[in-house]
């Protein structure tokens, strides 16, 4: 059995807990600043797995000797958005957050794959990647798989069709500036911009861009987690499995697309050895003039981290 370990048993954490669990992808450990939080949903999905007919062991925890040896390890641990918050107001509390926990990964499971998740999310990997220096293949953000799922899914929902057979991707940061790419998003081969007028596909890439918000504004005191939950197991399932399924994700670039030193949201080969391949897309002058805005906008965070750093 792998061995995984989620750092923050949050919604988040927990949800992720719960479908590696069904899916029995590793054993499990949960653990969290507060330990009764860890322990306590660690007994409870224990308690589920007969049922579940699942063989996994949980436990709960909030002590790190307990992730050595972890093939991957996951960082929900932070404080999410409330009403009227962007992504970018998290920063200063999560970073320090962000900051303990990775000091402990590296310590611990320092050959670990480590997947960031904390927002913001772009930033927090630039933060693990500077503290952990762990190479640029084994570590990555999760956000533009759930904004491709909320893309696929508001195009399925307009055409009335299959999600599955929706293909798209959304590249760039975790935010106002990502990029949904019409151009590479087809319905049964065909180019979305062929299926619908341009007015509703930029009602739907407005929707994509705010669909976090848009959530955190129906429940009040927190953010989304099922989705979430969902496109991290999908990144976590192709790497254990070794599927080699291609999911966007914020990783390092060296020279793609044209940039380098800089962690962004962009198609990635994901398997046994975590990142496994870039995709570079031929975008038009257009799409790079929209990823060079987004890639500005993570970069302007930079110094601020770096200053937290010293
Ligand atoms: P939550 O509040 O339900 O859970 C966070 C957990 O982290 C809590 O149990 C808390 O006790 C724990 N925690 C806080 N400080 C810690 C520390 N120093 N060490 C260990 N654990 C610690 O929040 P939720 O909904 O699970 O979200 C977690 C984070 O993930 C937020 O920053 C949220 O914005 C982000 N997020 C990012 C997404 C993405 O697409 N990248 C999607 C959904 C959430
Ligand atoms: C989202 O997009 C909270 O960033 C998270 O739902």
């Amino acid at each position: 059995m792998k061995k995984i370990s989620i750092i923050g048993a949050g919604n988040v954490g927990a949800q992720v807990a719960f479908l590696a669990t069904i899916k029995e992808l590793g054993n499990i450990i949960l653990v969290d600043v507060t330990e009764g939080i860890a322990k306590g949903k660690a007994l409870d999905l224990q308690q589920a797995t007969p049922l579940l007919q699942s063989s996994v062991k949980i436990q709960g925890t909030s002590d790190y000797q307990e992730i050595k040896d972890s093939d991957i390890v996951i960082v929900t641990a932070g404080v999410p958005r409330k009403p009227g918050m962007a992504r970018e107001d998290l920063l200063a509390t999560n970073a320090k957050i962000v900051k303990e926990v990775v000091s402990n990964v590296a310590k611990y499971a320092p050959q670990c794959i480590l997947i960031l998740v904390t927002n913001p999310l772009d930033e927090m990997v630039y933060l693990a990647k500077k503290i952990s220096n762990f190479p640029k293949e084994r570590i990555l953000g999760m956000a533009g798989a759930l904004d491709t799922a909320r893309f696929q899914m508001f195009i399925a929902e307009e055409l009335k069709c299959n999600p599955h057979d929706v293909l798209a991707t959304v590249l760039g940061s975790h935010g106002d500036t990502m990029v949904p790419l019409p151009r590479f998003t087809t319905v049964n081969k065909k180019s979305i911009t062929e299926l619908m007028p341009e007015n509703k596909l930029s009602g739907i890439i407005e929707r994509t861009r705010n669909g976090g918000i848009e959530i955190v504004n129906y429940l009040k005191t927190g953010s989304a987690f099922f989705a979430p939950a969902s496109a991290i197991i999908a990144m976590v399932e192709s790497i254990i499995k070794d599927q080699k399924r291609t999911l966007p994700c914020c990783v390092e670039l060296s020279g793609e697309y044209g940039y380098n030193h800089v962690l962004v949201g962009v198609p990635v080969v994901l398997g046994r050895k975590g990142v496994e391949k870039i995709i570079e897309l031929p975008l038009n002058q257009e799409e790079k003039k929209l990823l060079a805005k987004t890639v500005e906008h993570v970069k302007s965070h930079y110094p601020d981290i770096d200053k937290l750093l010293r």
